[in-house]
């Protein structure tokens, strides 16, 4: 069973990780792996951690990996601006600071035991998707039917292509694959990750659904998925909001009465129904 782990003492003070790994997956996205210096970081899917480098700033990013995993962690960062941009010129043994883990509101590990799960995923949403899809598969016995989900704009911001192919492969996992758009070398599905939804129709029927993805995404995926009469506490999402601190304190990422570092930021859809602007 995971345990959700308590918040470090001094929420404030970053604690240094090692870099063990650093590839570029493609253009904007580079996966790292860490270990922190001297202990272990405890984490369940879901939860994010602040990572700091000095001079520059710090930036809230989703641990990607299981925390099947022992011994290390892993990241994905898209480059976007200043601290991820710094996070890209990392190399195998520099040193970053990290805080956290953070946030409360986690994906069900416990509450989807012995149901069928559908992860719907959209572009770099696959990052934090990803940790619990493989604590998933690596308790595969404790779960019914594994379903994926993912669209990706165009063929060359896939990353991941190995991991991806291996799901593909596997006979206890229905993994569907589409691109916004299409080109000569792409053979598979094109169209946004809502047209998959019709294809499984049958794995919908009292299934838990896990959504992550653009901002844009969530609204289309949740009117599709209207039509199949899924109970609102069953639709998990993960909102990322714009995040300072990470802790509760600098009011960055509420909405209304909630702070999305602290309660979520995976909230259940039926939590969210008194809060439309979340979406
Ligand atoms: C809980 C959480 C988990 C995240 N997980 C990941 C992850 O696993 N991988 C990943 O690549 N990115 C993740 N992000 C987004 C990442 O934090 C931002 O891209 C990063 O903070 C941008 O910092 P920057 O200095 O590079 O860019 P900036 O120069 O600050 O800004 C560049 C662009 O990024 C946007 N941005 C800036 N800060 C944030 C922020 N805190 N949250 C969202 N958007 C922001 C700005 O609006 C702007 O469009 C996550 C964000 C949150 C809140
Ligand atoms: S990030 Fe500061 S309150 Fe949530």
């Amino acid at each position: 069973m995971v345990k959700q782990s308590t918040i470090e003492k001094d929420i404030y003070l970053p604690r240094l990780a090692a870099v063990k790994q650093a590839d570029l997956l493609n253009e904007t996205e580079l996966y790292l792996q860490l270990a922190m210096d001297g202990e272990q970081l405890d984490y369940v899917p879901g939860q994010f951690v602040e990572v700091s480098l000095a001079g520059v700033g710090e930036a809230p990013i989703t641990i990607s990996s299981s925390p099947t995993q022992k011994g290390y962690f892993e990241l994905v960062v898209r480059k976007v601006g200043n601290v991820t941009n710094a996070i890209h010129k990392l190399k195998t043994g520099n040193k970053i600071g990290i805080r956290g883990p953070f946030g409360k509101g986690v994906y069900p590990v416990e509450e989807s035991k012995g149901r069928g799960i559908v992860f719907i995923c959209g572009g770099i949403g696959l990052v934090p998707q990803r940790s619990f899809i493989n604590y998933v598969l690596d308790n595969r016995d404790d779960y019914g039917d594994v379903t994926i989900l993912l669209g990706t704009k165009c063929q060359s911001q896939r990353f991941l292509t190995d991991e991806l192919q291996s799901w593909s492969k596997r006979s206890d996992v229905q993994f569907l694959e589409t691109v916004d758009q299409g080109d000569d070398c792409w053979k598979g599905n094109v169209g946004v990750v809502t047209t998959l939804i019709p294809k499984i129709e049958s794995k919908l029927k009292s299934a838990v659904v896990t959504i992550c993805g653009p901002p844009i995404m969530y609204k289309f995926v949740l009117m599709a998925l209207q039509e199949y009469n899924l109970q609102h506490e069953d639709i998990y999402l993960n909102l990322e909001r714009k995040m300072k601190c990470g802790v509760g304190k600098c009011g960055h990422c509420q909405i209304n009465h909630v702070y999305a570092c602290m309660d979520g930021p995976v909230f259940r859809y039926s939590d969210l129904a008194a809060m439309p602007e979340a979406i």
